[in-house]
C-alpha cells in the first residue's frame, strides 16, 4: 500500500502511529528499526507517545538494520549512539532487548550468522522500518547486492558515503564499510514500513516501486513482499506514474 502525505511532519506522525499500534497490539513483539535522517521525526513522536500516553517498550525486542564497521558503540556517529540519542534513551526499552550489530566484531562472519539466529530465535521481525538511499539501497544493501543476501559486511557506495557525510565533521571520516542485514533477511519480516521524503528520493522511489525488480535497485525487491506499507511525502512521490 502506498500512502502519499503532504509533508515530512505528516509522514512522521503516520509512521509513529503505525509503529505504536504494532507495539500496543503485540507488546512482546519484534520491531526492526532504521537510522538516518528520515525516521527521526517518527522517533520523536514515539518518545512523545511514551511520555504522554505511556506507550510501553518494556517487553519489546528490537533489531537494527545496520552499523558502520570500525565505529565503537559510543562513537557519536555510530548507529548505536543514534538509536539511544533519538529513541531508546527516552523510552523504557530494556537495553538487553535492543539489538544492534557491532561494528567492532573480531569474527564478523560469526557475528552475522549469530545475528540471523537471534532474529529467528526471537520469532522473526513483525514490523521492519526502512528508509531508502538516493541510489535505491535499503539498509546498506547497495546496488548490485543479491536480492537474497543475508547479514554481512559490505562496502558502501560512493553516493552513500557522500549522502552520509552530512552526519560527520569531515567527509573523509565516513566509514567505507558497514555490516548490514541482507535483502533476504529484510524480506522475511512479516510487515515492512518504508518511509521516504524529499525530492532527492523521488527517482529511487519510482524505480523501487514501479521499475523492474533488479539488484541495480535493491529496494525493488520490496515488490516481492506481500505486506509493504509505503509512506511518502508529495516530493518523494513526484516521479510515480500511479498514485
Ligand atoms: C539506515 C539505513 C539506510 C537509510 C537510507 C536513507 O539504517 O538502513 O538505508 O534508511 O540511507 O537515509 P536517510 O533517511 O538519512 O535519507
Amino acid at each position: 500500500m502506498v500512502e502519499v502525505l503532504t509533508d515530512y511532519q505528516l509522514v512522521s506522525d503516520r509512521a509513529a502511529g503505525i509503529i505504536a499500534d504494532q507495539i500496543r497490539a503485540t507488546p512482546r513483539g519484534v520491531i526492526g528499526f532504521a537510522t538516518g535522517g528520515t525516521p527521526i521525526g517518527a522517533y520523536d513522536r514515539l518518545v512523545a507517545l511514551h511520555r504522554t500516553q505511556g506507550l510501553d517498550f518494556s517487553t519489546l525486542t528490537t533489531f537494527n538494520l545496520d552499523e558502520y564497521v570500525g565505529l565503537s558503540p559510543d562513537h557519536p556517529q555510530s548507529y548505536h549512539s543514534f538509536m539511544w540519542q533519538h529513541l531508546f534513551g527516552h523510552v523504557n526499552i530494556r537495553a538487553s532487548h535492543a539489538h544492534i550489530l557491532s561494528g567492532l566484531a573480531h569474527d564478523v562472519d560469526h557475528a552475522c550468522t549469530e545475528w540471523e539466529h537471534r532474529i529467528e530465535a526471537s520469532g522473526g521481525i513483525d514490523l521492519q522500518i526502512l528508509g531508502i538511499g538516493s541510489n535505491g539501497h535499503i539498509a546498506f544493501n547497495e546496488p548490485g547486492s543479491s536480492l537474497t543476501s543475508r547479514t554481512r559486511v559490505v562496502e558502501l557506495a560512493e553516493r552513500t558515503v557522500q549522502d552520509n557525510a552530512r552526519f560527520f565533521d569531515r567527509p573523509d571520516k565516513v566509514p567505507r564499510t558497514a555490516v548490514t542485514m541482507g535483502i533476504g533477511t529484510i524480506l522475511e519480516a512479516r510487515c515492512l514500513l518504508l518511509m521516504a521524503t524529499g525530492d532527492h528520493k523521488a527517482h529511487a522511489v519510482a524505480a523501487a516501486l514501479e521499475g523492474p525488480i533488479t539488484p541495480d535497485v535493491p529496494a525493488s525487491a520490496l515488490q516481492r513482499h506481500t505486506n509493504v506499507h509505503v509512506l511518502l511525502d508529495s516530493a518523494a512521490a513526484s516521479q510515480l506514474s500511479s498514485v
